[in-house]
């Protein structure tokens, strides 16, 4: 079978989806399955062949031709983080075209992406998570005043939609929130403010197995800046420890969290979810990533590693399942 490992995307998040598409096909190798990226940027969409050389993908079909063999793509594996990759967008246009995928349907990711309306689907079920405000117009100039009452200061300003903490800021002065609204606004439609949760970050993976969910270790994010920011995640400025540094009784009990919430999503292929655990031990939940960072120091890998498995087989598994 061939698969399409599909990388870059619209978003801010372009390069680090490279990064993890390298991951992911440095993983896969080509058996048993033969492997080529694809390329989806505002350039065009292609597909990388032999000598990094790129031919066009047919979007009616989701082929390309390789020397001079016309060549129908069986699978996707989207690693593009955020748009259009983790917001159903992709999802929808293949689920047209009939072709399958390592991620949640439409539903399921236009829901996760929108991190104010995915955590309040959560709390319907008992999931802890932040108080938080949506704001939805740019243009119109947020009541600061009531923003710091209601939630606190410092508080977190965040692109609604989006990852990688881009434009994300924490704000301690009141007369820093509204240029922070505003940074935010400039990554996209929505932005999050969500009061300050503190504790121990922790993030756990999971995926499914011949039906099984399964969680992975949980890993403890101890970020040497003021949090866990660009720079943390991808310039190294934090310390991450797989196995997190707490209990038992609190690992498993991540563990089923994150179990939980694949099942309440009805999630697909490899999930992150990412919380603070708060001084009465109780998890906090902050997002659902449907699309985790892939490089090779990435979380999931990190965790795959400590549980002892192999990324090759998790991919495999995953995408075996898919083409059956
Ligand atoms: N958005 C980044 C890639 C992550 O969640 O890992
Ligand atoms: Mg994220």
């Amino acid at each position: 079978p061939f698969v399409a490992v599909v990388a870059g995307g619209y978003s801010g998040e372009h390069s680090v989806s490279l990064k993890s598409a390298a991951g992911i096909l440095s993983w896969l190798g080509q058996d048993p399955f033969a492997t080529f990226l694809v390329l989806i940027e505002q350039e065009g969409w292609s597909v990388q062949i032999a000598d990094g050389k790129r031919v066009p993908l047919d979007k009616n079909d989701f082929s390309f031709e390789n020397e001079g063999e016309r060549i129908r793509f069986d699978y996707a594996y989207i690693t593009i983080h955020g748009t259009p990759g983790e917001n159903g967008l992709l999802q929808g246009y293949l689920d047209m075209i009939g072709i399958p995928y390592s991620t949640g349907d439409t539903l399921v990711e236009s829901l996760t992406f929108n991190k104010y309306v995915c955590n309040r689907f959560l709390s319907g079920f008992g999931i802890r998570i932040a108080d938080s405000v949506r704001l939805t117009e740019s243009a119109v100039l947020p009541d600061a005043e009531g923003l710091i009452v209601r939630l606190g200061l410092p508080l977190f300003v965040k692109p609604n939609v989006g990852g990688s903490s881009i434009a994300t800021t924490k704000v301690a002065q009141p007369d820093k929130l509204l240029p922070a609204i505003a940074q935010a606004f400039v990554e996209g439609k929505e932005v999050m403010v969500e009061r300050l949760i503190i504790g121990t970050e922790v993030t756990c993976g999971a995926f499914r197995r011949e039906g099984k969910i399964v969680a992975l270790p949980v890993t403890e994010v101890v970020a040497y800046n003021e949090f866990f920011d660009f720079d943390a995640k991808y310039n190294g400025a934090v310390e991450e420890i797989t196995p997190a540094r707490i209990s038992d009784d609190l690992t498993v009990a991540i563990q089923r969290l994150t179990t939980a919430i694949y099942e309440h999503l009805n999630a697909c292929g490899i999930i992150r979810v990412d919380y603070i655990i708060e001084a009465d031990g109780v998890p906090t939940l902050l997002e659902v990533n449907t699309t985790p960072g892939m490089t090779p120091t990435s979380f999931i890998p990190q965790q795959v590693r400590a549980a002892g498995m192999e990324m090759k087989e998790v991919l495999c598994s995953i995408i075996q399942e898919g083409l059956s």
